[in-house]
């Protein structure tokens, strides 16, 4: 199959299909002058957009000073700062001496992969400031259309007029509407990630298309980018708006930057509402037996997609359960944390939601491009309530309260990861929020010998 690479400043994006091509030069047997990953659309091996054309946000912030604010403490402005994904990208870059630099960029900044300031062999060092804003204003304000429902899967020009949910002629530039961005496919364009093998790695899109809140179409937007009142910008003859939405795409948010303590407080509360814990206990414990059982319900209570979504390969999303007597001796404990913050490995009543990659060597990985399958997804569907149950054994002779706590607790990475990474700091900083807990109180008759 002939590569056809897109000509000119503009796109022909529409050239690789829609669903493009992710071929290698390797996988077409050519002789290589430079290795490198090739897709018409999103890794192109000519440029298709030209930086000179690219403004920047702080350009559009001078007027749109919220969106601006808003969107500097979002995730997307970190896209290419992040440590852990610069972390990565290294050990990526010197495991395949180059040849796959560019699959991780394709979305962390796609007009610095697209045009070409991002090329293989890069070091974060050595690119622009607009390559470095990561997913910034003119990433998505210059979209024009959505090719394929994954992987930088836009159309991009920054060439014309600024892109938006609606035409406008506007008081100082002209906007050119473009439907998708009130839909959620806008979002899958980069949300959606699938490996090189067409391994499915992440998939809110996905699952939104199959959810409830798709039925009752209600978008990622509605969720993500929550309507508020304020003034597009400062001019005297603009009045506010109350059809303004939120930049700061709330998500989980937690971990590497320090958020104002109002973005914090938004994206805990935000994430306490995914959730919902219920334990069923009996009272009594009648003698005769000599095994507690506790059973936990797990309700997902987000209608638009699975919980975890997205990186769910790198999310730690579990329970933990302890069960005391009244002297504090703890009688059952899972969930709990070896001094460096890891989960036991020996935790045999561990419930984890979250799925693992499988490299060719049928091991568990966390390196998404090593993966060849995904062997475990324990994840909840939307709307889903799983029951968990365990047995606690019961001392013989034991009688009296007992208490039982549990919690449903998450964190963005396992600390082994990033230690393995060398990112010890980061390892300690990580921060476990409490999404739901629960307790009760259990009286055991004594526990005979059956
Ligand atoms: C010099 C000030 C200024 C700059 C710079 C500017 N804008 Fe605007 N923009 C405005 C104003 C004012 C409006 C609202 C016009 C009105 O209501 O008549 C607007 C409207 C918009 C809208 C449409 C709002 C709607 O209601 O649909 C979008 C989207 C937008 N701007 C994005 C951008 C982006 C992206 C950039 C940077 C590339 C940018 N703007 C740069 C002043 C500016
Ligand atoms: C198709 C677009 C796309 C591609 C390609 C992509 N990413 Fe991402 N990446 C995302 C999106 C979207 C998120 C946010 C998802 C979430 O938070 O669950 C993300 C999040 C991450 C995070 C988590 C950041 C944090 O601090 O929470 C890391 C690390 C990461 N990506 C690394 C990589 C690496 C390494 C590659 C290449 C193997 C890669 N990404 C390729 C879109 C992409
Ligand atoms: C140009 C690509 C791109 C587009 C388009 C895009 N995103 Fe993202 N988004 C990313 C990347 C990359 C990240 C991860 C950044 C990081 O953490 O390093 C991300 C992160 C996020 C997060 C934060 C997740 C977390 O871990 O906290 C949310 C929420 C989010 N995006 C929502 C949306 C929504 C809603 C849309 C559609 C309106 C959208 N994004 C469109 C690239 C994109
Ligand atoms: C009904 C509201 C709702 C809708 C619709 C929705 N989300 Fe979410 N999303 C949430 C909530 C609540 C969370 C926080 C819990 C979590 O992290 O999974 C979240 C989390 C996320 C995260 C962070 C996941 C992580 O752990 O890194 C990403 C990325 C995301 N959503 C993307 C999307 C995209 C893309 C769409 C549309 C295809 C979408 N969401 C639709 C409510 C929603
Ligand atoms: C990840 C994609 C994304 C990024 C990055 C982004 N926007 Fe937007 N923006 C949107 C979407 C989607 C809408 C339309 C939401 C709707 O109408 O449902 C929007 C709407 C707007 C509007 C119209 C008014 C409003 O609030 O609805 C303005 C103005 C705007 N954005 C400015 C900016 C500026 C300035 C930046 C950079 C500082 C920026 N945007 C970054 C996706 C993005």
């Amino acid at each position: 199959m002939v590569l056809v690479i897109a000509g000119g400043i503009l796109f022909s994006g529409c050239a690789a299909g829609p669903f493009g091509n992710f071929l290698s030069q390797e996988d077409k047997g050519q002789s290589l002058e430079q290795e490198d990953t090739v897709d018409a659309l999103s890794m192109p091996l000519d440029p298709t957009v030209d930086l000179s054309y690219v403004r920047g946000a702080a350009y559009c912030g001078e007027c749109h000073l919220q969106h601006y604010k808003d969107w500097k403490q979002s995730r997307h402005s970190h896209a290419m700062k992040d440590v852990v994904f610069r972390a990565f990208v290294e050990e990526m870059q010197a495991e395949h001496n180059g040849a796959k630099d560019r699959f991780c960029t394709q979305c962390h900044s796609a007009i610095g992969t697209r045009s070409r300031d991002i090329v293989p062999g890069f070091s974060f060092e050595e690119l622009s400031s607009y390559t470095l804003e990561g997913a910034t204003c003119e990433g998505c304000h210059r979209v024009v259309g959505v090719e394929r429902p994954f992987n930088s899967g836009h159309l991009l020009d920054v060439t014309g007029d600024v892109r938006g949910p609606r035409d406008f002629e506007g008081i100082v530039h002209p906007i050119q509407g473009v439907d998708e961005f009130r839909q959620a496919v806008f979002c899958a364009g980069c949300h959606d990630v699938r490996g090189q093998s067409g391994l499915k790695l992440e998939s809110p899109y996905e699952e939104w298309l199959d959810s409830p809140s798709a039925a009752r179409s209600q978008t990622c937007q509605d969720c993500h980018m929550p309507l508020y009142e304020g003034r597009i910008a400062p001019y005297p003859n603009l009045t506010t708006r109350k059809d303004l939405h939120s930049h700061r795409f709330v998500g989980i948010d937690v971990l590497d930057h320090d958020p104002a303590p109002k973005t914090r407080d938004e994206t805990e509360a935000f994430l306490r509402s995914s959730a919902r814990l219920t334990l069923i206990v009996p009272a009594v414990v009648a003698s005769g037996t000599d095994e507690l059982p506790v059973e936990v319900e797990v309700t997902n209570l987000i209608s638009g997609h699975r919980l975890p979504t997205g990186s769910t390969f790198f999310r730690q999303l579990w329970l933990s359960l302890e069960v005391r007597d009244v002297l504090g001796n703890v009688l059952f404990t899972t969930g709990d944390q070896t001094e460096e913050g890891d989960l036991r490995t020996d935790d045999n009543g561990l419930v984890i939601f979250g799925t693992q990659l499988v490299d060719s060597e049928g091991e568990r990985t966390f390196r998404p491009w090593r993966a060849i399958s995904e062997s475990i997804d324990t994840t909840l569907a939307p709307e889903e309530t799983r029951k968990v149950q365990w047995l606690v054994p019961l001392p013989l002779g034991m009688t009296g309260p007992l208490y039982v706590q549990g919690s449903l607790n998450f964190r963005a990475f396992p600390p082994k990861l990033l230690r393995s990474l060398n990112l010890y700091d980061e390892a300690r900083k990580l921060s476990i929020l409490e999404l739901a807990s629960v307790e009760a109180e259990v009286w055991v008759d004594i526990v005979d010998e059956l």
